[in-house]
C-alpha cells in the first residue's frame, strides 16, 4: 500500500479553490494518508478533518501540532478532535490512538509531541513563540506584560514528557511485533532533525522546536529492539532534512511553506 505522508498544511492560510485543487490532486496518489500536524487552528480543524475526510474517502492518520491550537486550548481541541475521529470511518487520531497495522511487517503510531524547552538555551532564548500566546494552557504572563518563563517551561515539560510516556507505550508494543515502525509526530524529537533553512536549529530556537523526552524514548526503544527499523516523520520547523540517529532509527522532517500544502512523500508499505 502507498502511505502519502504530509506535515504543516496549514490550510486556514490556503484559499477554498486552493484547498479543493490540492485535495483532489493528492486523492488518488495514495491508499492511505498521514499527516503530521499543523492542519488548521482549533477553532476550524474539526471541520477541516470532516473535510479531508469527505474529499479522501480513505484512511488518514494524523496528529495534531502547536497551531491547530491556536486560539483555543489543548485540552478541549484534543477532545473535540478525539471524538471527531471516534465517530468517523476513516480519521484516526493517533495521540488517542494504539498500535495501527499497516500490513504483516508495518505498524504505524503517533502523537503530537511538544517542544518541551529541555534542547537548547531555554533560560537566555529571545523567541516568543505565537504558542504563548494563543493557546490557553500556554499563556504564562506576569501581569500581562512579561513571559513567566518558568511557570511556561513548567507546561513544556509536562506536555514533552506526556507525548514521550505515549510513544515508549506504542513504540514498545509495535517493535516486539513488527519490522518496521512509522512513527508520526509534529515536533522533531532531536536536536539534529530540528532542520530550518537547511541546517540544524541553533540553541535560540531549539528549545522551541525540538522534544527531547520523546527522542529520549524513542532511542531507548529502539536499542532494546535492534530486530526492528523505526522511521519518524516530523515537522513543525518547515525545513526539510533527513537523519540516522542509530542503525535502527531514521527521521524525516517535512518541509513547508505557508499557502502551498503537499506530499511529502509516498512511502510504500510492504
Ligand atoms: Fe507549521
Ligand atoms: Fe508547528
Amino acid at each position: 500500500m502507498r502511505l502519502a505522508w504530509m506535515t504543516d498544511l496549514h490550510l486556514n492560510f490556503v484559499t477554498p479553490a486552493d484547498r479543493r485543487h490540492f485535495m483532489e490532486a493528492a486523492r488518488d496518489q495514495a491508499d492511505a494518508f498521514a499527516i503530521s500536524g499543523d492542519i488548521a487552528e482549533s477553532h476550524d480543524i474539526v471541520d477541516t478533518l470532516a473535510e479531508i475526510e469527505a474529499a479522501w474517502q480513505k484512511p488518514v492518520y494524523f496528529v495534531l501540532g502547536n497551531h491547530d491550537f491556536y486560539r483555543g486550548s489543548i485540552r478541549t481541541t484534543r477532545r473535540a478532535v478525539t471524538e471527531e475521529a471516534a465517530t468517523s470511518a476513516f480519521l484516526t487520531y493517533l495521540t488517542a490512538a494504539g498500535v495501527v497495522e499497516l500490513s504483516s511487517q508495518t505498524a504505524l503510531v503517533g502523537h503530537d509531541g511538544w517542544a518541551d524547552a529541555r534542547l537548547g538555551d531555554y533560560q537566555a532564548s529571545d523567541v516568543i513563540l505565537n504558542d504563548y500566546l494563543l493557546i490557553e494552557e500556554l499563556y504564562k504572563w506576569d501581569e500581562g506584560f512579561e513571559l513567566d518563563k518558568p511557570a511556561l517551561r513548567q507546561v513544556l515539560h509536562e506536555l514533552g514528557d506526556a507525548a514521550a510516556r505515549h510513544f515508549e507505550r506504542v513504540i514498545e508494543e509495535a517493535a516486539a511485533r513488527y519490522t518496521s515502525v512509522i512513527a508520526v509526530t509534529h515536533v522533531p524529537p532531536f536536536k539534529q532533525a530540528a532542520w530550518y533553512d537547511g541546517r540544524q536549529s541553533d540553541d535560540n530556537y531549539l528549545p522551541h522546536f525540538a522534544c527531547k523526552a520523546v527522542g529520549d524514548a524513542m532511542r531507548r526503544v529502539m536499542e532494546a529492539n535492534p530486530q526492528s527499523q523505526l522511521l519518524v516523520l516530523c515537522g513543525h520547523t518547515h525545513g526539510r532534512g533527513e537523519v540516522q540517529i542509530a542503525e535502527n532509527l531514521r527521521v524525516v522532517t517535512g518541509g513547508a511553506e505557508y499557502t502551498r500544502p503537499e506530499i511529502q512523500e509516498i512511502i510504500s508499505v510492504e
